[in-house]
């Protein structure tokens, strides 16, 4: 089996239909449909739910493609992923269930592969620290506000179906600072090029200016992922490495 499949290769149902990131926004401008990131009103949230939905199936993939591009890594690192295919797959289900809940079902949006195309990483470092910390850690930063807004709105279904997977993601972020650590001992260069492709993610969402410290966002703006601050922390992310998140943020917004 080819290892580093590009997106093009993964198998979908015929409901499913992925394209580029980038020609999905261009056919939303083209029917005048804004591109608001977050949930105001239902028919975003719901369309919110899809993307995530779809972002569970490729975080499950990535994992599993991770367990089968690095045969020769360590056997825990190896278990690692394989226990996060399992968390994943549980996450797609409770997704499709929320995704029911709220009257649609997989395939009524487009998936687009921006998560599958920050998955090209020949080292398994730098794979766990743009994966598991960089996509993963992006995940809770949005779960969290997902949290709060569903908290907003009364909704006890979702505010804890997304509080469980949430506390699974804090572990794949965990398991992604301690494999970056472990995989790169010894090895500053290593440790340097993984950690250069986890920004290189960072910065895809950052500079597209959806993303803010908490104390950066005024007025209760929703439309703003902010920075989870917290769950990061727990997650084995760096006072330093929240700081250069929000200083990325800060340098979008001036855009
Ligand atoms: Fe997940
Ligand atoms: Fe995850």
């Amino acid at each position: 089996m080819q290892r580093m499949i590009p997106v093009e290769r993964l198998a979908r149902e015929d409901r499913m239909v992925l394209m580029r990131a980038r020609k999905a926004r261009e056919i939303r401008e083209e029917q005048n449909l804004d591109d608001r990131v977050l949930p105001f009103d239902e028919e975003a949230l719901r369309a919110r739910m899809h993307g995530i939905f779809c972002g569970e199936v490729q975080a499950m993939e990535a994992a599993g493609r991770t367990l089968f591009d690095f045969p020769d890594a360590p056997w825990e690192f190896q278990l690692d992923m394989a226990r996060q295919v399992w968390d994943e797959s549980r996450h797609t289900e409770i997704f499709e269930g929320l995704l029911a809940y709220m009257g649609a079902e997989p395939g009524d949006y487009v998936e687009t592969e921006v998560l599958w195309r920050c998955t090209q990483a020949a080292d398994p470092a730098a794979r766990v620290a743009g994966i598991n910390r960089g996509l993963e850690g992006l995940a809770c930063d949005v779960f969290e506000q997902l949290i709060r807004i569903a908290q907003k709105n009364g909704d006890e279904v979702i505010e804890r179906a997304v509080d469980y997977v949430l506390a699974d993601e804090i572990t794949h972020v965990r398991m992604g600072s301690n494999w970056l650590r472990k995989l790169t001992e010894g090895d500053p260069e290593r440790l340097k090029r993984a950690q250069e492709f986890q920004e290189s993610i960072d910065e895809v969402f950052s500079f597209r200016g959806t993303r803010r410290a908490i104390e950066d966002v005024r007025d209760g703006n929703e439309n703003i992922i902010t920075i989870a601050r917290e769950a990061r922390m727990l997650a084995g992310f760096s006072e330093e490495e929240i700081e250069r998140l929000i200083a990325a943020s800060r340098k979008s917004a001036a855009y």
